[in-house]
């Protein structure tokens, strides 16, 4: 059974950062095979795995699009097979983790079909590994639009603001109201200095959110940042890493 974790929030909350760390505990603890999806157009998950892109869904779309339009399609072949055998173009092989990027969403024009065998040939590939984890761009309709698959674990990273827990909050009803089937909801507050105010427990707690753990501000972060080295190497000893190890340990991420 393949468990789908995924990952939600604002912009710039730290969901990319969330998910690397993450991936480094799945693998680190020898818990199985994983693939990453990458759901942000601007493709950077690769980036914090150390992982190269070869290319992308939407790339894969665009040109099989366009292949078909000038008639270079070979019809006797079913789309979907012929989508599972590009899409492995798109898939980038580590150690013990693959990653697919997501790329730049449909232009104008009708992609219903394509995105409909997409759904199917991207979960009929997540059914081959043991996780499933997905970085979402800010927002959440794509996670219906990307994968019919149920998602197990929703973690949604927020900052330590009220305006970052009501928008925590307004992503939960979200979900409901586009039908994704998600079995537990998780929240995470980024970048927590201090004690949560009582204020903002209270508002986690009338908002019905489930606070799984904070993560501290974390400088090693901003080093690996700049010097642009992939976050997936950093020491299991650092505190953000230990508050991920915990986080996932409580979630029953094992
Ligand atoms: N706990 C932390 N300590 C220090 N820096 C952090 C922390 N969390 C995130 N960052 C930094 O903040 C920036 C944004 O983080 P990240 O890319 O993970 O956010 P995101 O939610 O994925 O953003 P986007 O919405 O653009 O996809 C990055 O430069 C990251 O290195
Ligand atoms: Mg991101």
């Amino acid at each position: 059974m393949t468990m789908t974790i995924a990952v939600a929030g604002k912009g710039g909350t730290g969901k990319t950062t969330f998910a690397a760390l993450l991936i480094k505990y799945i693998r680190s603890r020898n818990l199985g095979y994983i693939l990453a999806i990458d759901g942000d157009p601007s493709a950077n998950l690769n980036l914090v795995l150390g992982m190269d892109l070869p290319d992308t869904i939407g790339h894969i779309r665009e040109d099989t699009l366009a292949q078909i339009s000038r008639g270079r399609y070979d019809t006797s072949i079913p789309k979907a097979d012929f989508f599972e055998y590009r899409i492995n173009e798109a898939l980038a092989e580590g150690d013990r983790i693959d990653l697919i990027a997501m790329g730049r969403p449909e232009g104008p024009g009708c992609y219903c079909a394509a995105n409909s065998i997409l759904r199917t040939v991207i979960d009929r590939l997540g059914n081959q590994y043991d996780f499933v984890v997905i970085d979402n761009e800010a927002g959440l309709e794509h996670i219906s639009r990307q994968t019919t698959r149920d998602v197990d674990k929703l973690f949604i990273v927020t900052d330590m603001t009220m305006r970052g827990i009501a928008a925590a909050g307004h992503i939960v009803r979200l979900i409901k109201e586009l039908g994704t089937r998600v079995h537990e909801t998780y929240l995470v507050i980024n970048r927590a200095e201090s004690d949560i105010p009582p204020l903002m427990r209270e508002e986690i707690a009338r908002l019905g959110l489930n606070l799984i753990g904070t993560l501290p501000q974390d400088r090693t972060i901003t080093e690996f940042d700049l010097t642009g080295r992939p976050l997936i190497e950093i020491s299991e000893e650092s505190p953000i890493y230990k508050a991920v190890t915990e986080i996932a340990a409580k979630a029953g991420i094992r």
